[in-house]
């Protein structure tokens, strides 16, 4: 059995693999409308969702099974105090996969080490969202051809960007990838990924502050909204909230075959005038999120009845130190009864587990 936590959860074939299961269930979708018949998709939405649950839903009925859940946890016995360690090992009694989204970063990682279904990580905090990974990598195979030789500048709020975070450490196992990042100083990419993804496996990385600088040069626009629900401090999302938006005039320079992409929700980074450019590419990008994750359930399903295992927790003890605690007040480990776990890293910082924080 395997759990979707991380984008490298899975290898770069296993992800190939999922794609071209897409591919083929695009091509023909009355071959996969009974793949799951029988089975239960659990969809448990902690933190507010549109695209993510709906699709994981509709995915789940195109492929023949059903699908319970809540979308509110507050009309859950989560509102009683149930842990998430409780929830999942109650929820596998009543589903065969789970999807998980948790405004604490590290939960759904908490789960998989209590079940004994499938977890997938819906998005976890500002951590990472490794199923819209697979959704815009679908979308730039569609869109450009490949997944390799490609520069794409990631704009907006680079900090608290869930999507980006996967999505770079996705395409930095292609070659040829060359990256652009677009964010004012407040909201700069975390340094442990520019250092332990992007400069470790050598993709050439560049900051800049203004996308006209940079526009020509893109082969992709991923824009993303600045996230008010993640900032402690009210006063710097009013100054930040419009620090990049996107119109025709910034578009004038861009490639002809550019293509632009959106995790959505937008709220004004990019304008409606956008929309009807042929390289707006975000709504195409939101039916490949279904397609996705029709193959990404009928994957782990069909790898859970190939190499099932016991429900016993996947705790690596050599990565337990209770008398350490995480910085990071969004970390799940802060909020929930579980083991401490810290990872050394290359160059001798301890990083949490749960959701990646270094240890001052
Ligand atoms: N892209 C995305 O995760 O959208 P939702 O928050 O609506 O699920």
């Amino acid at each position: 059995m395997r759990h979707l936590i991380d984008t490298t959860d899975i290898s770069v074939a296993e992800v190939d693999q999922i794609l071209e299961t897409a591919l083929d269930i695009i091509a023909d979708r009355k071959k996969y409308s009974e793949a799951c018949k029988g089975k239960k998709l659990a969809t448990l939405f902690y933190e507010p969702s549109t695209r993510t649950r709906l699709s994981f839903t509709s995915a789940m009925m195109e492929l023949g099974g059903n699908v319970l859940g809540f979308s509110d946890a507050a009309s859950s016995s989560v509102s009683k105090g149930e842990t998430v360690a409780d929830t999942v090992r109650v929820i596998g009694c009543f589903a065969d996969i789970i999807a998980m989204r948790h405004s604490k970063e590290g939960a759904p990682l908490v789960a998989s080490h209590y079940s004994d279904v499938p977890i997938i990580n819906a998005g976890d905090g500002s951590h990472a969202h490794p199923t819209q990974t697979l959704t815009d990598l679908l979308t730039i195979r569609r869109e450009k051809g490949r997944l390799n030789n490609l520069t794409i500048g990631f704009c907006g709020d680079l900090k608290f960007g869930r999507t980006v975070h996967s999505l770079i450490k996705a395409l930095s196992r292609y070659t040829g990838i060359n990256v652009i990042l677009i964010a004012p100083e407040e909201l700069r990419l975390p340094s442990y990924i520019r250092r332990e993804v992007c400069d470790k496996n050598h993709v050439p990385t560049r900051e800049v502050t203004t996308m006209e600088e940079v526009m020509g040069e893109l082969d992709i626009l991923y824009m993303t909204r600045v996230q008010k629900e993640r900032f402690l401090d009210e006063e710097e999302f009013e100054r930040l909230k419009d620090s990049f938006i996107l119109n025709p005039e910034r578009l004038r320079n861009a490639k002809k075959d550019m293509i632009i992409l959106h995790p959505l929700p937008r709220v004004n980074e990019i304008t409606r005038a956008v929309d009807n450019d042929p390289r707006a590419a975000y709504f195409r990008q939101v039916e490949n999120g279904k397609f996705v994750r029709m193959a990404l359930i009928y994957t782990l399903l069909k790898w859970a009845e190939e190499r099932p295992v016991t429900p016993t927790p996947r705790l690596d003890t050599s990565l337990v130190n209770n008398d350490l605690r995480c910085s990071n007040r969004q970390c799940i480990s802060n909020s929930e009864d579980v083991d401490h776990l810290f990872r050394e890293t290359e160059n001798g910082d301890l990083r949490c587990v749960y959701c990646e924080a270094r240890v001052k």
